[in-house]
């Protein structure tokens, strides 16, 4: 969601005569939108500043001036601490409130050397219905279609940072995506921290009806969406994945931890053997869909038996795809000030031994697609000359010599080479000719 928002403040400063530049040196304003899910997140905010405090008297020298705003969740939840350790800072702002940058920026240039300007509030209004048209140039987009959580899982800052559940209506959704489609997008995926608790206020309208609209739109060949929780896939959306053919056949689904025990300490609502099913039903309504999962290892009070479990879960369900994390107290959640903390070098040895698990599942199904002709929206230009790197549907990379032509369309690649993190491949052509379709294929 940070590369969906900071797209967006780009889009505003877009109209307040600002451009993007890769080069720092070269920027009047930078922006560092920042995450606060885990501490190593946070903790990079402060070694950047300090790199672009060295960047900002280099070019005062030079006689420019150079703002330097932070944005993002370490904006929201440590705003005035920023402000005290962080002197070169002129803006902070939280995520809620970067349509107003541009009046920022006019009060941060008033207020010039004397302190900085901070706005962490949870405004009003929505931001969304003060920002301008989304701009981009990307294959592969993302939409926020909903944000915040009222969830609050006892581990987590997002209800904290993002503020209380909000979803934006269809309509707007529906626009923006015809837009981005417009633009070159032929997969969007549409973003929230809790995804599909979307609920359009005005109708009650889940997160299903909203992808049987959108997968209405010419030329949006693709769907996704993230991030969901277990106990919203509600029956609908199951479906959805059945009968939408635009719907890739790949969720992310968090499980967090295999211990009705620990699951129920982390307050995440449900028991194993309810994601199980969960499961259970997706692959009924769409045979080939394949899931990955967020993993918490260490949480206070984990012992070995609930880690275990955490291990029987992951081998059963063979993620293709996983992330996993130590846990990170977060100052302020529920679970910092549990009792059972455990010990660091508990957490390196299970989050080892968990990635085991699940790198072996990630590498089995990668070998699996061998021989696979599996379909791929290339989005890049690779690392050797003539080759580009796209997706499959399961969000692999894939690398292959295609024509220029094939950037930002989606093609049919036989599948030669598997690795761990990517495959690659060949443009698969049949004998007559005509390119062979990845859905007779897999299906
Ligand atoms: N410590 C470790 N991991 C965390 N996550 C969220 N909060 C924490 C924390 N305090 C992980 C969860 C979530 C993902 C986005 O980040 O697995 O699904
Ligand atoms: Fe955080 Fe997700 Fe739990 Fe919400 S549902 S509190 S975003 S982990």
């Amino acid at each position: 969601m940070n590369v969906y928002d900071s797209g967006r403040m780009g889009d505003v400063l877009a109209h307040h005569g600002y451009s993007l530049t890769d080069d720092a040196g070269d920027a009047d304003m930078v922006i560092l939108n920042t995450c606060h899910i885990r501490e190593k997140a946070a903790e990079k905010l402060y070694s950047e500043l300090g790199r672009y405090r060295i960047l900002k008297d280099a070019r005062k020298a030079a006689g420019k001036t150079t703002l330097i705003a932070v944005a993002g969740c370490v904006a929201q939840a440590e705003g005035a601490e920023i402000m005290a350790r962080a002197p070169v800072v002129d803006i902070v702002l939280g995520p809620q409130t970067y349509h107003r940058l541009p009046e920022l920026i006019a009060r941060a240039e008033r207020s010039g050397a004397s302190g900085g300007v901070l706005d962490i509030e949870f405004p009003p209004e929505s931001k969304f219905d003060h920002l301008p048209d989304a701009a981009t140039t990307s294959s592969a987009a993302f939409l926020t279609i909903q944000e915040g959580c009222d969830k609050f899982c006892t581990f987590c800052v997002v209800p904290y940072t993002r503020g209380a559940e909000y979803s934006r209506p269809i309509a707007d959704i529906v626009a923006e995506a015809r837009l981005l489609t417009a633009g070159g997008a032929a997969e969007i995926t549409l973003l929230g921290q809790n995804v599909n608790a979307y609920r359009e206020a005005d109708t009650g309208a889940g997160l299903a009806p909203l992808i049987r609209a959108l997968a209405e739109i010419d030329g949006l060949a693709r769907l996704r969406y993230m991030t969901s929780h277990p106990i919203d896939m509600d029956d609908d959306l199951i479906a959805a994945h059945g009968d939408v053919d635009a719907l890739m056949p790949f969720l992310h689904l968090p499980v967090q931890s295999g211990s009705d025990a620990v699951l129920a300490r982390m307050n995440r609502r449900h028991r194993i053997d309810d994601y199980r099913r969960v499961i259970d039903r997706l692959i009924a309504a769409r045979n080939d869909l394949k899931l990955s999962s967020d993993f918490i290892v260490g949480f206070p009070g984990e012992s070995d038996k609930d880690f275990e479990a955490t291990l029987e879960l992951a081998t059963d369900i063979g993620f293709i795809q996983a992330y996993s994390f130590k846990y990170s107290p977060r100052p302020g959640t529920p679970a910092a000030a549990m009792t059972e903390q455990v010990p660091e070098a508990v957490k390196s040895e299970r989050l080892a031994a968990l990635q085991d698990v699940l790198s072996a599942s990630q590498r089995a199904f990668n070998a699996a697609c061998d021989g696979r002709v599996m379909a791929v929206l290339f989005d890049r230009a690779g690392r050797k000359d003539g080759q580009l790197v796209g997706r499959s549907p399961y969000m692999q990379p894939v690398h292959a010599m295609a024509p220029e032509g094939l950037m930002g369309r989606i093609a049919d690649i036989l599948i030669t080479e598997t690795n761990v993190n990517s495959l690659g491949g060949e443009i698969a052509v049949a004998a007559d000719g005509n390119h062979i379709s990845p859905r007779r294929i897999s299906a």
